[in-house]
């Protein structure tokens, strides 16, 4: 909005706004300070929470000639064009006695909500662009089930989806140190960072992408993908091997399109 004033008034206020930029006072419509550790939410929509609004993708001392043009025709450029559609997958039940990783294996139970969760997402018809899993033993094993329903989709792992401690909750729950919230929150902010953002201004079709991971990193993205406070997370609850699905528009407006469904599974298969 404040771009569209600016092309609006016309070129002495375009120049006002390199003069601003140079100074810096760009960010000024977005809220900077959403971009720290912890995050801060301030209920309003920030559109740049990604930092992939065209305008920042800009160096505006670069913009030359007829400035308000050229200002329009690279802002035209950088916008996304396509959409996102990320699949936030929750693990099967596992054995909650294991003492190590490699001992936390997914039960019978959690194996046949993997192999159920993988015949939603094929017959959902989507044509997937890639599946990231968690590199815990209960993620990897669940993307592996669903892999046999998905052939073809590439597949890759990441240590940033790995569960952990996201940010002290509010209210409380069980008592962590602070340690652990202080080593975990900004590594699975990295991975919110990294996966939920508007589509690259270079991708030309809608994407369908699946994340294999975990109840508290699913929680905490679905947070901060709609701007909520960051310590509600553990106010939700899903259900083992549930899909949550976010659309993220090409204007970077998000959509919390389900949240833990689970409504493919005979009743039986249900826990949590
Ligand atoms: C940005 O967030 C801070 C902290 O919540 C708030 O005090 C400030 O008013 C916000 N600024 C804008 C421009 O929204
Ligand atoms: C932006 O572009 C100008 C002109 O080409 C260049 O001098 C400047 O270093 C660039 N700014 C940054 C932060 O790279
Ligand atoms: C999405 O964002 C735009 C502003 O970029 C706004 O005008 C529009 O109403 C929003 N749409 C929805 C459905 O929130």
């Amino acid at each position: 909005m404040f771009l569209r004033r600016v092309i609006v008034a016309g070129g002495a206020a375009a120049s006002a706004l390199l003069t601003a930029a140079v100074v810096g006072k760009v960010g000024d419509d977005s809220n900077t300070s959403i971009g720290s550790w912890p995050p801060v939410c301030t209920g309003r929509w920030d559109r740049n929470w990604d930092r992939r609004e065209p305008m920042s993708l800009i160096n505006l001392s670069k913009v030359k000639g007829d400035t308000e043009e050229e200002l329009k025709r690279q802002l035209k450029k950088y916008e996304a064009r396509a959409r996102r559609h990320i699949f936030l997958i929750r693990h099967g039940q596992y054995n909650l006695d294991g003492k190590t990783d490699a001992e936390c294996v997914l039960t019978p139970l959690g194996r046949e909500q993997a192999d159920l969760t993988g015949q939603r997402l094929a017959h959902l018809g989507y044509d997937y662009t890639k599946m990231v899993y968690s590199t815990l033993t209960r993620a990897k094993e669940t993307s592996k089930i669903i892999g046999k329903y998905l052939k073809g989709v590439p597949t890759s792992s990441s240590d940033l989806l790995q569960e952990g401690a996201p940010i002290r909750p509010d209210p409380p729950a069980q008592w962590k140190p602070e340690f652990m919230y202080y080593e975990d929150g900004p590594r699975i902010e990295s991975a919110f960072r990294e996966y939920i953002h508007r589509a690259d201004y270079e991708q030309d079709e809608d994407s369908y992408e699946i994340l294999v991971c975990h109840d508290n990193v699913i929680r905490y993205i679905v947070c901060r993908a709609l701007q909520v406070a960051p310590d509600a997370w553990l106010r939700m609850s899903l259900h083992h091997g549930s899909i949550t699905e976010l659309l993220i528009h090409h204007n970077g407006n998000v959509s919390l399109r389900s949240l833990g469904d689970a409504g493919y599974m005979p009743v039986k298969c249900l826990s949590r």
